[in-house]
């Protein structure tokens, strides 16, 4: 069943009554609430939470390759996160460090100097578990392949790809990816580089993005004034940024935020509580359990 996350928001809403916020204060929030642009997710419990499986199922398989996200699916991920940037030929791959070493069998390169072909040499399985060898860098059309008509995708543009052009760079690479898949309306973009985020609402203001929070660029300003600044439609953040103060601020202006990367139960368990509407883990079966006792649907 396809739900759309501004379910999300009304859990916030409840969630907000919950901590005492008034009734009156939520409603006379809803248009801007409404003006969020979220996706949408493929299936869900209608609880009004995302389990995220963080570079898949990070805890269980080699980060981004196919058999990290289709474990985080089997292991019941309602999102899958995943970390894009460019090979040399300007293809959208699947990776997360700026090197190859730590996740592949290559020689500490940065992966910008491969191209496609040189970049689907190299295993990127067998430094986790010898059961993986032969695992590949997926491209991110075939993470979309995969994920039509079955998950929603937090597609993370890496700092390492972005530049100052509008067009032609990885954030209109991949949105035209998306929009080939079909997507548009399954995913949410995010990234720590605050010029990615406001380049994908130029190039598509209807395309859900999340700014992932980055203290460099952001000054004093806090998450609302930051979604506002940069027209996101989600606030991403760590569990030790979160304050008490920012949870405030989020909650009193309906924005949605998501968490990373959370694998404790104690700590999922307190996020959950304080309003989060997604969380991302490396053990999505865990946090699943602990949503579903939490969060129990009738
Ligand atoms: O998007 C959440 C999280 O993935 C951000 O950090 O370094 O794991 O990409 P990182
Ligand atoms: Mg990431």
């Amino acid at each position: 069943m396809t739900i759309c996350l501004a379910g999300l928001l009304l859990f916030s809403m409840a969630t907000s009554i919950l901590s005492d916020e008034t009734v009156t204060a939520l409603s006379s929030n809803t248009t801007t609430a409404e003006r969020k642009k979220l996706p949408e997710l493929y299936q869900d419990n209608g609880d009004g939470f995302i389990v995220i499986g963080h570079r898949g199922a990070k805890a269980y398989y080699p980060e981004n390759t196919m058999s990290s996200f289709r474990g985080a699916v089997k292991r019941g991920a309602e999102m899958l996160e995943l970390d894009v940037q460019l090979s040399k030929d300007g293809v959208p791959v699947v990776f997360h460090d700026a090197k190859i070493n730590r996740t592949t069998n290559g020689n500490s390169e940065f992966l910008s100097k491969f191209t496609l072909g040189e970049l689907k040499q190299f295993d990127a399985g067998s430094w986790f578990n010898k059961k993986f060898t032969g695992e590949r860098i997926p491209t991110l059309e075939e993470v979309l392949k995969y994920g039509k008509n079955r998950i929603a995708l937090n597609i993370e543009i890496k700092t390492e790809a972005v530049t100052d052009k509008l067009h032609d760079g990885v954030e209109e690479e991949s949105l035209d990816l998306v929009k080939e898949y079909g997507m548009s309306r399954h995913v949410l973009f995010s990234s720590f580089d605050y010029r990615a985020v406001k380049h994908l609402k130029e190039l598509d203001p209807q395309i859900p993005v999340a700014i992932l929070y980055n203290w460099e660029q952001s000054g004093e300003l806090m998450p609302s004034q930051l979604v506002e600044k940069y027209d996101a439609d989600v606030f991403n953040c760590s569990r030790r940024e979160l304050s008490k103060a920012w949870v405030e601020d989020l909650k009193s202006h309906h924005i949605p935020f998501f968490v990373y990367t959370i694998n404790q139960k104690r700590y999922m368990k307190s996020v959950i509580k304080k309003g989060a509407s997604g969380i991302f883990t490396n053990k999505p079966d865990v946090l699943k359990k602990v949503a579903s006792k939490l969060l129990s649907v009738e």
